[in-house]
């Protein structure tokens, strides 16, 4: 997708060097990064310079290449892969793209491995791209849908960003919605803050912004209040794991989006590509819950009148502050996933049906 008319990805390969776009200085500086090393990849995750699952994902098999580059061994590439993993704990996508990563590369001669790294790697963020746009085309039958119906610009909510900065490109949640306005569908787009990072405010209005797609920044309670007076006609998210009984973990607050939707009778959607399915857990207490730095509440960065990064306090000094990056919400409130194989049921069943 493009920022200021130019086509980018998130993250590429060039002369033995990783090129992200840093997301924590987003919107108000664009800023292209090099990860030279493992632990470039690793710090990355880490301070969500990437983020989002699938990113994260790529992310960490890219790690593991640069790690080849710096030291071909075993027992260095083993731990280098324990550390990625370890680097954000919630989303399956790294853990995901890591096993998959060292599938393909033990028992590999040590003149080859790197080359064998670098097509994997490459071939999962192609592979991402191409699922993301599947539930592009997915998702868009969904939207259509309600347009005829509704004969007018259809109301999309959605929190946090699972946008193509959360991806490689199109993104999961957003992908339906670019592909309907490409199609000259009129979309306007709720585009939730997401505290305490900010991620619906600093990053999916932006990237919708840069696309022309017409949306509007609310506060993360203002969703309730605008589903009651009918100015919602469909919630889509993202998500981080989706359990193999349709729970789905995603940014904290998707939860209490999907009661208000429920309540208001809102069609609820959950956009994922397959490599966010954890086929492993059916309960939700299972998944480790990422518990972040309460500074990510407790203080707030912008411009200042100088138009310089600036970050303060916002909260009292003394108060204790709890940051938890994601919660769940059970199936029996999600509509459908949409994902690169077609729509199917929040449930056991449906995801069964369709992927196996
Ligand atoms: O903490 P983040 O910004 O990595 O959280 C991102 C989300 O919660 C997204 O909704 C999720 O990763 C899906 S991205 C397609």
């Amino acid at each position: 997708m493009k920022i200021d008319g130019k086509s980018y990805r998130t993250i590429w390969f060039d002369n033995n060097i990783v090129k992200i776009i840093d997301q924590t200085k987003l919107p108000h500086q664009f800023i292209i990064k090099n990860l030279k090393t493992s632990k470039d990849a690793i710090n990355a995750i880490k301070t969500m310079e990437v983020r989002g699952a699938p990113l994260i994902g790529a992310t960490a098999a890219y790690g593991l290449v640069l790690s080849i580059i710096e030291k071909n061994d075993l027992s260095f590439l083993k731990k280098s892969s324990e550390d990625l993993i370890a680097s954000r704990p919630t989303a399956i996508n790294l853990k995901w793209a890591i096993d998959r990563m060292m599938k393909k590369l033990l028992g590999v001669n040590s003149n080859e491995i790197l080359k064998i790294a670098l097509e994997e790697a490459k071939l999962i963020t192609e592979e991402d791209i191409s699922f993301c746009e599947n539930i592009g085309l997915n998702g868009l039958k969904i939207i259509e849908k309600i347009a005829e119906k509704k004969k007018d610009t259809v109301n999309i909510l959605t929190h946090c960003n699972a946008g193509w900065l959360a991806t490689i490109d199109w993104g999961t949640a957003t992908s339906p919605i670019y592909h309907a306005h490409k199609k000259g569908i009129k979309v306007h787009v709720w585009v939730d803050e997401t505290r305490p990072r900010n991620q619906g405010a600093n990053l999916t209005s932006y990237e919708l912004n840069e696309e022309g797609v017409p949306n509007t920044i609310i506060a993360d309670n203002t969703g309730g209040i605008l589903m009651q007076r009918g100015q919602v006609d469909m919630c889509i998210v993202g998500t981080d794991r989706t359990l193999s009984n349709g729970d789905v973990c995603n940014k904290i607050g998707t939860y209490l989006k999907a009661l208000a939707a429920k309540d208001n009778n809102i069609p609820f959607y959950v956009a994922l590509p397959s490599s966010t399915i954890d086929w492993k857990i059916k309960d939700h207490k299972k998944i480790p819950i990422e518990e972040r730095n309460s500074e990510e509440l407790s203080h707030i960065e912008g411009l200042d009148k100088d138009n310089k990064l600036k970050k303060v306090l916002i909260y009292p000094q003394k108060s204790k502050v709890m940051n938890l990056a994601f919660d769940v919400t059970p199936g029996k409130y999600v509509t459908g996933l949409i994902t690169e194989k077609g729509v199917c049921d929040a449930s056991e069943q449906g995801l069964k049906e369709l992927f196996k």
